[in-house]
């Protein structure tokens, strides 16, 4: 049974949290030491270089690094922040950034601006936390700060306080985060790499730096620092499934071709579905923007990574398994085949395929969290209602989904994972 409204999209982006208790268990050893950035020059040309003038090309930069999304609250100006983040420790919100003098940027100098955006780092209140995503950003060059920094500044400034939110004590003392920079906060600029050829040169600094897409996809350790040893093998953002994307072959994007990484990122269809949840404003309103010369090398990039396997939750047991299944079917059929069809091909310009999805094959999460949350209505689509089904009903769901429609052959959902992202929700 549906429920009336479709939970709004959280963006929490907030494996950022757990790293305030990092903070705290090394906070004595370097208190007050904040990591200083020496680099110089950066040897790469600007993203969007065709575009003349610099606030055009800014204004390119800000969609690739996706700055509006997070820095606008529903319904709001655009920049001038206040869009809450949950965490489990307290919410947080975003700051202002047009530049109104007195609750924005207006009276930043460029460097104390480049200082905010790739280090983290301002005079108040002090060092960011990194769920404002400066750990990619310490890629961007110098060339494509300097044009944001110009479009930002030419933006109408918007007079709007940012809520006046309190994390919890101790991960409101922003001096802890000191802690974890000095461990994994990786300043370094972005270094082509000679071995390479110019187009994956420009797709990894695209990826690793604006365009941040490892924040999402990359698993975290347990002080919430990206793993380099699993760099876009893909992990959980938001209670979804931000899947693998190194070219293995079984859970990774192997069987994309470069052509179609780039359909997918400029907002086509493609046969392997479209993106939803979080993915859904990345492309919408970042990647769908930017020039076929950028999506491309992006693509390229992604399609030389090393392969890394990495499956999604343990498989049940053969009989366990079935069982499931067999129940998902039916309740398939009750609460999704309306829309999605029987055999989830799907409805045109109604909704999506469930079929060859390969976002949905790659995780039981990707089905769990649209049928909990809901998906939002997005231009030219209708929204997906939440479902007000138990947690052994979707887990079922899940598994049918995935087992029958889906090449993963495994059946991994159980009623502990869906209680478990239902328990996130708020
Ligand atoms: C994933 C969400 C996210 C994205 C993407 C993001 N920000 Fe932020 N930003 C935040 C949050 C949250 C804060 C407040 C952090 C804090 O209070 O520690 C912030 C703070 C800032 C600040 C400090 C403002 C102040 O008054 O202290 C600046 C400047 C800023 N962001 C600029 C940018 C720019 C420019 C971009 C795009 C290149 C960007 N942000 C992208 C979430 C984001
Ligand atoms: C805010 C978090 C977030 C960011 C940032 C992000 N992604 Fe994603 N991405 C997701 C999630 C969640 C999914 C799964 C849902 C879906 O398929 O739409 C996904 C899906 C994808 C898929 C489809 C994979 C598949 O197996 O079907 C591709 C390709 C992809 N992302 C590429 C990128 C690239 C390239 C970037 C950087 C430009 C990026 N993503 C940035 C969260 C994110
Ligand atoms: C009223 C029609 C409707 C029903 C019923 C419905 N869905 Fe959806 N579903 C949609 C629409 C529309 C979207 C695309 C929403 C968006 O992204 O804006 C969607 C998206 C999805 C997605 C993400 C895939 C993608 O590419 O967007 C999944 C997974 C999904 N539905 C699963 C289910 C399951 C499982 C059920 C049954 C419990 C179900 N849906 C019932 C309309 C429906």
């Amino acid at each position: 049974m549906p429920s009336s409204q479709p939970a709004p999209l959280r963006r929490t982006l907030i494996a950022g949290a757990v790293l305030v208790l990092a903070g705290g268990a090394a906070v004595g050893a370097y208190m007050f030491s904040p990591v200083e950035r020496t680099a110089a020059e950066t040897p790469m040309p600007a993203l969007g270089q065709h575009l003349e003038s610099q606030i055009a090309r800014g204004e390119y930069v800000a969609r690739a690094a996706d700055c509006a999304p997070c820095h606008t609250k529903p319904g709001g100006a655009p920049f001038a922040g206040g869009l809450e983040m949950q965490t489990p420790f307290g919410t947080m919100a975003s700051a202002n950034i047009t530049p109104d003098p007195q609750t924005g940027i207006g009276g930043w100098t460029r460097d104390a601006f480049a200082r905010a955006v790739r280090e983290g780092v301002t005079a108040h209140p002090g060092n960011l936390y990194p769920t404002m995503t400066f750990t990619s950003y310490a890629k961007m060059s110098d060339a494509d700060i300097d044009a944001l920094y110009a479009y930002i500044m030419s933006l109408p400034p918007v007079r709007q306080a940012k809520p006046d939110l309190q994390l919890d004590f101790p991960f409101n003392q922003r001096f802890l985060l000191s802690g974890w920079r000095k461990l994994f906060f990786d300043n370094s600029e972005f270094t082509p790499d000679p071995a390479l050829s110019d187009e994956v040169n420009l797709g990894a600094y695209l990826i690793e730096g604006p365009a941040h897409c490892a924040e999402c996809h990359t698993p975290r350790n347990a002080l919430g620092a990206m793993r380099k040893d699993m760099a876009f093998a893909g992990a959980q953002i938001d209670g979804f499934w931000a899947p693998n994307l190194t070219p293995d072959a079984e859970t990774g994007l192997g069987d994309w071709s470069e052509d179609e990484i780039f359909a997918y990122l400029s907002g086509q269809t493609t046969a392997h579905g479209g993106p939803f949840g979080p993915m859904y404003d990345v492309v919408a309103e970042g990647t769908s923007h930017l020039t076929e010369t950028d999506l491309r090398a992006m693509a390229a990039y992604l399609h030389q990574l090393p392969p890394i396997r990495h499956a999604t939750g343990e498989a049940l047991d053969h009989a366990a398994a079935t069982a499931s299944v067999e129940r998902g079917r039916v309740a398939y059929r009750a609460n999704c085949a309306a829309c999605h069809r029987l055999d989830g091909e799907g409805v045109p310009d109604f909704a999506p395929a469930l079929a060859n999805h390969h976002a949905v094959g790659a995780a039981a999460d990707n089905v769990i969290m649209p049928v909990l949350t809901g998906l939002s209505d997005k231009e030219g689509r209708i929204a997906m209602p939440a479902f007000l089904l138990d947690d052994r009903s979707i887990a079922d769901i899940a598994n049918y989904v995935r087992n029958a429609m889906n090449e993963t052959q495994s059946a991994t959902a159980t009623p502990e994972q869906v209680a478990a992202a239902r328990a996130t929700l708020h």
